[in-house]
């Protein structure tokens, strides 16, 4: 059976307050506007280096209507056909999509285009056309096949924070995020920089201390234990 979506009713409007929780990235977010307000079927890959937000991008496009969030890893060929036959989503958001076994993917690449969708049962053949915009992330576009990679309409490869950038970044998710005061969130920052750029060590120490002498602490024992944290990366 040959069931097609007549109307395309995407999200009319975007919260008042999408993507505040990621900072920067400001030609990115519109970009994701764009394609999320628009009636026709876009797709975005977004690839980077580990603490780059990626993530949190995806997830505050899972708080729309007809959004479904999945791991890439987590994601049987079944389980991805019985979500696309009943849920039907506009949005389909895949995290870590490089770890997606080989033949979900195939269900992947019907799905962006030609946008159909196959459930074969021992009672027949089901088809389903559906327009949904699928954004991913991975950490390299190395191991993703051409045909996938050639289905996204925007690949975008998102740098390694500089300095400068790793600093104000980690900064405001310290203060935003983790209720840290200004000033020890700058400390915070400008210490961790000395040997990492990933903002999710910044995150690490903020935890654990409350005042400038624990952040040394804290580093001082990352530093004596762990050789690699010498290393900028
Ligand atoms: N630009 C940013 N805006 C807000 N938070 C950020 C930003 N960059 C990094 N972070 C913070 O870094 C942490 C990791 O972010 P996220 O999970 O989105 O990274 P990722 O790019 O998906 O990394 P991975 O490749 O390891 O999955 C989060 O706590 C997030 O808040
Ligand atoms: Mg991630």
């Amino acid at each position: 059976m040959n069931k097609k979506r007549k109307k395309v009713c995407r999200v009319k409007e975007l919260p008042h307050d999408f993507m505040d929780s990621v900072i920067g990235y400001e030609d990115l977010k519109k970009l994701f506007a764009r394609s999320l307000l628009s009636p026709k079927q876009t797709h975005i890959l977004l690839s980077g280096p580990p603490a780059s937000a990626k993530s949190i991008i995806l997830l505050e496009c899972s708080r729309l209507k007809g959004a479904e969030y999945i791991l890439g890893y987590k994601t049987t060929k079944a389980g991805l056909v019985s979500l696309l036959f009943e849920r039907k989503p506009w949005y389909l958001l895949i995290d870590e999509i490089e770890k997606m076994p080989k033949e979900t993917l195939e269900v992947l690449l019907g799905l962006m285009d030609p946008g159909i969708v196959k459930n074969v049962t021992y009672y027949g053949v089901e088809e389903i056309q559906l327009q949904t915009n699928v954004y991913a992330a991975c950490n390299s576009f190395d191991n993703l096949a051409p045909e996938l990679l050639s289905r996204f309409h925007f690949k975008i490869e998102v740098p390694q924070y500089s300095r400068d950038k790793f600093l104000l970044v980690s900064a405001r998710v310290l203060t935003m995020l983790e209720g840290v005061p200004k000033e020890l969130a700058l400390y915070i920052a400008e210490q961790v920089s000395v040997d990492s750029l990933d903002v999710r060590q910044a995150i690490g120490i903020a935890r654990l201390a409350r005042t400038k002498d624990d952040v040394d602490e804290l580093i001082a024992l990352q530093r004596k234990y762990m050789p690699w944290s010498r290393k900028l990366f």
